[in-house]
């Protein structure tokens, strides 16, 4: 379904008064996300413990004054902050405890997006585009894909590979020596997680094939991956937090680019649900694959080439994503 141009968009964001939600809701209000002249208000979800919290967000983007912001509304029950959502964002997650399994997250989570997914089909307007955030992020976008089923096409549900698409560019950039904006077509494959496949060899610097442009075999095919892989725990071990700032500018980027437009030429990673002709995925995951898009459509980008050693790992992080979607029951 195409997304409709309108005077002003309505954007939904849940677990919002947590840490990227502080990050994420100025750069919204500002026009990063949507357009530098599109008007947007906001509908804020958390839990009632957090209103209080909620509130001193939505003072603050008052006390902003940003041109751009109309109505700001807090609420702790989904059907007001998904009635008529153009965009929805879910950060809103449990966050995984000391000793918990992979597994336990997935289930505590899996309920609040089974529910979020038949709420969002009933009440939000059926253009809506949803970007999930909340880990872990491809299989709680499959839930709720199922659970919005009839009433929001799965391709209007995604997940968040984008943190880790920027995170490999910038170590690109930093190994070529040249500025991140010279830097396109990285892809990431598959899950958010340690499994997935940074890949860098159909990116390009100034036009150049990266890997020519660094000179470092040897990094890409080594440390480069793992850097990748684990950015995300090596940035809680050192902030004792998970990324915020840089997930929110990645949360932007990707809707940005979702709605308005990739650049002509280049494409971006985002997670987005398998069919059965593409890189050999199984149809019926939320994968990350290189997609190039406009106008709030995706198409998976055709005939990258894929080296062994990447389609070993692909295969690795499929095996991850049946796990956890048989987990969750799917
Ligand atoms: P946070 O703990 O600071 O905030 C999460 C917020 O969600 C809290 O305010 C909490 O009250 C709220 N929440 C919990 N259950 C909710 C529910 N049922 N409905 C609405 N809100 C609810 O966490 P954060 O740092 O903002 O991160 C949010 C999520 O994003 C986490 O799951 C984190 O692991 C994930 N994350 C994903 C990526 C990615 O690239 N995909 C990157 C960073 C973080
Ligand atoms: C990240 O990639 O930084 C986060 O997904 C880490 C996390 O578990 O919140």
């Amino acid at each position: 379904m195409s997304f409709p141009t309108k005077e002003v968009l309505r954007v939904a964001v849940t677990g919002a008064a947590g840490q990227i939600g502080y990050s994420l809701l100025p750069l919204i209000a500002r026009g990063n996300m949507l357009g530098a002249t599109q008007r947007v208000e906001l509908r804020l979800l958390d839990i009632e413990p957090a209103q209080k919290v909620l509130e001193g967000v939505r003072f603050e983007l008052q006390d902003c004054a940003f041109p751009l912001l109309g109505d700001v509304v807090i609420t702790h029950e989904p059907q007001v902050a998904f009635d008529g959502a153009d965009v929805a964002i879910l950060c809103g997650a449990f966050p995984r405890k000391p000793g918990m399994e992979r597994k336990d997250l997935l289930l505590t989570n899996a309920k609040i997006f089974s529910e979020q997914g038949r709420i969002i089909g009933d009440v939000a307007s059926p253009h809506c585009r949803v970007l999930v955030v909340g880990n872990p992020a491809n299989t709680n976008a499959l839930i709720l894909a199922t659970a919005a089923k009839g009433k929001i096409p799965a391709d209007q549900i995604t997940a968040l590979t984008r943190l880790d698409h920027n995170r490999a560019i910038a170590q690109v950039a930093l190994k070529a020596g040249a500025p991140v904006a010279s830097v396109s077509n990285v892809i990431i494959w598959g899950n958010h997680s340690g499994t997935q496949v940074p890949d860098v060899n159909s990116a390009v610097v100034n036009g150049q094939p990266a890997r020519q442009a660094a000179n470092d075999d040897a990094f890409f095919d080594g440390d480069f991956l793992g850097l990748v892989q684990q950015r995300g725990a090596e940035v809680m071990k050192l902030r004792g937090l998970s990324s915020a700032a840089s997930a929110a500018k990645a949360i932007v980027d990707h809707v940005h680019d979702w709605i308005l437009g990739t650049a002509p030429g280049t494409f971006v990673s985002m997670a987005v649900i398998s069919d059965i002709n593409s890189y050999k995925v199984p149809a019926g995951l939320m994968y990350s694959f290189p997609v190039q898009c406009s106008a709030g459509t995706w198409t998976i980008v055709d005939g990258v080439t894929v080296s062994p050693k990447v389609q070993e790992l692909m295969e690795a992080t499929t095996a991850e994503l049946l796990e956890e979607r048989s987990q969750a029951g799917i």
